[in-house]
């Protein structure tokens, strides 16, 4: 069938969302959209403007200049996904440190931050085919997608993960400082007032903790299939 749907695809931090929701993309012919790398590029956008370091957060001052914001998605053939770009720079790698990270879900508490990303996000879902992943997904950017995923793991082997990873990008971080960062943003993300990360009703959850990526994939994929057949 030439029947698109909308996936949903949202949990805490480092569970795997990026990566099955990319897998899934590519076999489906659908588009990814990492709405957490919007947020993280707003957060950018604040640290190279001076609104945010150490010792500043000044929200309001970057609110008045939400509208010098532009993020854009450009797909990479060589990568296979979409990089994100803030006004027409290639921000991809840079929005990935741990420093961004470290305060990427206070500015997320912004409701003038994430009127704005929400409404970008919505669009770019309007002829559905979209893979989208993040906090709020299924309870307010696509509170009608067809197929709801939930992500859970412990905390540890997300902690763990996701250590890995940076240090296989180069950076030399310390594992307690990943696993403060993990824990910290899961505080932040489902405790802020405005579209907190909880599970939609209608989504169904899944706990990677001791699945591989490969496995992770095939059980996903299989609520796909099912999905579209009920479609049909
Ligand atoms: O990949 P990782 O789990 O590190 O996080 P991300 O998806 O890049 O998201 C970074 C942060 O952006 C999250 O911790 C949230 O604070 C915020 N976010 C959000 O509030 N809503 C979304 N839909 C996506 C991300
Ligand atoms: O997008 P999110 O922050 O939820 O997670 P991710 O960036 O897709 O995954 C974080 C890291 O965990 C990546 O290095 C994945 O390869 C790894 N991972 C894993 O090893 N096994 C899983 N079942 C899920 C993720």
């Amino acid at each position: 069938s030439n029947k698109k749907i909308t996936i949903a695809i949202d949990g805490y931090s480092s569970t795997g969302k990026s990566t099955v929701a990319k897998q899934l993309a590519n076999y489906l012919g659908y588009i990814y959209v990492d709405s957490g790398a919007m947020y993280r590029a707003v957060t950018y956008f604040a640290m190279q403007n001076g609104f945010i370091d150490e010792l500043h957060f000044n929200i309001e001052g970057l609110i008045s200049k939400l509208n010098n914001i532009d993020i854009s998605f450009k797909f990479n053939e060589t990568l296979g996904f979409a990089e994100v770009y803030l006004n027409n720079e290639n921000i991809e790698k840079a929005i990935r440190t741990l420093e961004v990270s470290n305060f990427v879900s206070k500015v997320a508490t912004a409701s003038e931050v994430r009127e704005k990303l929400v409404q970008q996000q919505k669009y770019m879902g309007l002829n559905k085919g979209v893979v989208m992943d993040g906090r709020d997904i299924g309870t307010v950017v696509f509170p009608d997608a067809e197929l709801k995923i939930f992500m859970t793991a412990s905390a540890e082997t997300r902690a763990k993960r996701r250590y890995h990873e940076l240090l296989n990008r180069g950076d030399n971080v310390d594992y307690n400082d990943v696993l403060k960062n993990v824990v910290d943003r899961d505080y932040i993300d489902t405790n802020r007032a405005d579209s907190p990360l909880v599970k939609a009703e209608d989504a169904i959850e899944i706990d990677n903790s001791n699945l591989s990526l490969e496995e992770q994939f095939q059980k996903i994929l299989q609520l796909v299939t099912m999905t579209l057949e009920g479609f049909e």
